[in-house]
């Protein structure tokens, strides 16, 4: 492992006024996205999509500084024959990889969920190494119990999701790969905000000491965390600044200063939440790491309805927005 290399690629992943947009779906999950615009999932559609966003300029030469891919997508061409990964490249982003396979229920807890992709990974990753990856990506799914029951999460979901994760990373780290650490808290649920804390905050605690444990470097990580929110069934809702300051008296009591950036998953935000929470953080505070975004649904939606499966022209006019607004809420300079 190249420390040193590791750490360059993570630092021009949160370049100042730019992040990261997850392109990196599951065939099942993107069919879901086109059904809303009634288009028929296939190869072809799927390619003419991500193409289409990654072709938009300025946003991907200003705004986006690394793209998560599916294993399809990474091994697929634009219409002109060039590697979607090349052009990835060529925009100067990063070309990185979703690498776990999913989350599958964890036996003896009963709707609580692990993360599986461990078996061959070595081997996986060596491979996206050599056609253009050089960041990866592996999403733990944390629920919160419903109506109050608070033995979700149990700490052993916890465990293993963390313990997990940490194995990932060290397995990237091992091949010259950047590992995104992703330990989701799901928003669905009625919960508070204060327990959304209490629950990224065990989460946080936990994931530290595992990668810890098993030897990560964490110049060489990302973390990819959920904001700190209540739940979008509870009936108290909370304001910007509340869920501003609330994610980063959180992150600040659990995540090392030697981690080299923070790019948020927006988990069902709405795009103009996840830009005014992201923005509504760093125009307050002055934090260790930069704060930006990994957005799928929050930079995606937007293009995708304008898009609608033939109009390019208006899908990246709604990409470049989308973007453009998300780098100035990186910088803390965004307004509505
Ligand atoms: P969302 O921003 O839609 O949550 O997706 C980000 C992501 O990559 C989840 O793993």
């Amino acid at each position: 492992m190249n420390l040193e290399e590791l750490n360059d690629i993570a630092n021009r992943m949160v370049a100042h006024g730019q992040g990261i947009l997850a392109a990196d779906e599951s065939t099942g999950t993107i069919k879901k996205r086109f059904d809303s615009i009634k288009l028929e999932s296939t190869a072809d559609s799927r390619r003419d999509w991500r193409e289409m966003l990654f072709r938009t300029q300025p946003a991907m030469n200003e705004c986006i500084s690394g793209v998560i891919l599916y294993d399809e997508t990474i091994r697929q061409k634009a219409a002109d024959g060039t590697p979607l990964a090349e052009l990835i490249a060529a925009s100067g982003a990063v070309p990185g990889i979703k690498v776990d396979t999913g989350a599958k229920d964890l036996a003896g807890a009963p709707g609580e969920k692990i993360t599986e992709g461990l078996d061959g990974l070595r081997e996986r990753l060596n491979e996206y190494h050599s056609i253009g990856a050089r960041f990866a990506k592996w999403r733990a799914v944390i629920d919160i119990g419903r109506g109050g029951d608070d033995s979700i999460p149990s700490p052993y979901c916890i465990d293993v999701n963390m313990h997990a994760l940490a194995r990932y990373a060290a397995l990237c780290q091992e091949a010259g790969i950047v590992p995104i650490v992703e330990p989701e808290v799901l928003m669905d649920g009625d919960h508070s905000i204060e327990r959304c804390y209490e629950v990224t905050e065990y989460g946080l605690k936990a994931l530290y000491r595992e990668l810890y444990a098993q030897g990560v470097q964490l110049e060489g990580t990302i973390l990819k965390p959920n904001m700190v929110i209540p739940g979008k069934k509870c009936p108290e809702q909370a304001s910007v600044e509340e869920v501003a300051d609330m994610t980063v008296q959180c992150l600040a009591n659990c995540v090392p200063a030697a981690v080299p950036g923070i790019a948020f998953l927006s988990g069902g935000q709405s795009d103009l939440e996840a830009t005014a929470h992201l923005n509504a953080m760093n125009a307050a505070y002055d934090l260790p790491w930069p704060l930006t975004f990994s957005y799928g649904r929050a930079l995606q939606a937007a293009p995708l309805k304008a898009w609608g499966g033939k109009d390019v022209e208006a899908g990246q006019k709604a990409f470049n927005h989308r973007a453009r607004m998300n780098g100035l809420a990186a910088k803390g300079e965004w307004t509505e």
